[in-house]
């Protein structure tokens, strides 16, 4: 089956860089006094391990499907590149818990969320095994659309540096997004491989967009219940999204609506989106990424 834009990145070789974070010294609201836009940012850390390991389980049982050896080694590297992002997120999600924030509630749904209603289903034949992962895989590219987004946002936000955020924290948001942008083909050239149609990827759109969206909502609120030092003062509001992404601490939510639709664009391709150039520039100045080359 035909590659998309296949001239676009031949010559992808995505490397998996092994970072470790000292979250030691993170204030809780890491973008100091402003709680709201922390927590926000935040719900990434609640999503992030279960989702990225789920990507995992479903790329894991897609590799058999797969007839392309270029195609294969992309796969493998989001793989690798995946596992470390799921370990480093958890990683803050300990820090929270030992600062008195307990996120196991959230985390619990989520995990409940992609083990078992987005997970592989028993007792299916052939057929429809290889039609449910083909599925979950246009559910994983439609997310990973909005990783490269996110990344891509992450790698051009001054307002963080101008707020003053912690910048362990930023360099994770920035490593992170610098290998969202670098892999950001991979989960779409997948989806495409296995299935070249358009339905395919609208229904991962549909169901993975309200979902998204949902779930970060969700995450919001939950934290902002749970920070011990706020006692439940702050009430989220997309007014206050909007005030706070003017001010470069988070993305514009129009600008993230008008990004999900251009993923259902007819001539549309990952590659579109960020700056593969930017991104391996970012990895070569990264603190982490640098100590992890070391
Ligand atoms: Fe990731
Ligand atoms: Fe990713």
């Amino acid at each position: 089956m035909p590659r998309t834009a296949p001239e676009v990145h031949a010559d992808l070789v995505l490397e998996p860089r092994d970072v470790t974070f000292d979250w030691s010294g993170l204030p809780l609201h890491w973008i100091p006094d402003e709680p709201l836009a922390t927590h926000t940012i935040n719900v990434l850390h609640l999503l992030l391990p279960e989702g990225e390991r789920w990507f995992i389980k479903v790329f894991k049982d897609a590799l058999p499907l797969i007839t392309d050896e270029q195609l294969r080694e992309e796969v493998l590297g989001f793989i690798g590149q995946e596992s470390i992002h799921a370990e480093a997120h958890q990683e803050v999600l300990d820090h929270l818990l030992a600062q008195g924030l307990d996120p196991r509630p959230y985390v619990r749904q989520i995990a409940w969320l992609f083990q078992r209603v987005l997970g592989e289903k028993p007792k299916l034949g052939p057929r429809q095994r290889r039609e449910n992962i083909i599925e979950r895989v246009a559910f994983v590219a439609a997310i990973e659309h909005f990783t490269a987004f996110l990344g891509n946002w992450a790698l051009n936000s001054p307002g963080l540096d101008r707020a003053e955020a912690d910048p362990t924290m930023l360099d994770l948001l920035r490593w992170h997004g610098a290998e969202e942008v670098e892999h950001r083909s991979v989960a779409f050239d997948l989806m495409t491989h296995l299935d070249p149609g358009y339905l395919r990827r609208v229904r991962g759109m549909a169901v993975s967009g309200p979902l998204l969206v949902h779930l970060w909502v969700r995450g919001v609120r939950f934290l902002l219940a749970a920070d011990p030092t706020l006692d439940g003062r702050i009430v989220p509001t997309w007014r206050k999204a909007l005030d706070i992404s003017r001010r470069g601490l988070l993305p514009e939510p129009m600008a993230s609506l008008r990004s999900g639709l251009r993923y259902l664009r007819r001539g549309y391709h990952p590659t579109q989106e960020g700056s593969s150039a930017q991104a391996l520039s970012y990895l070569a100045s990264s603190p982490a990424a640098r100590a992890a080359a070391r």
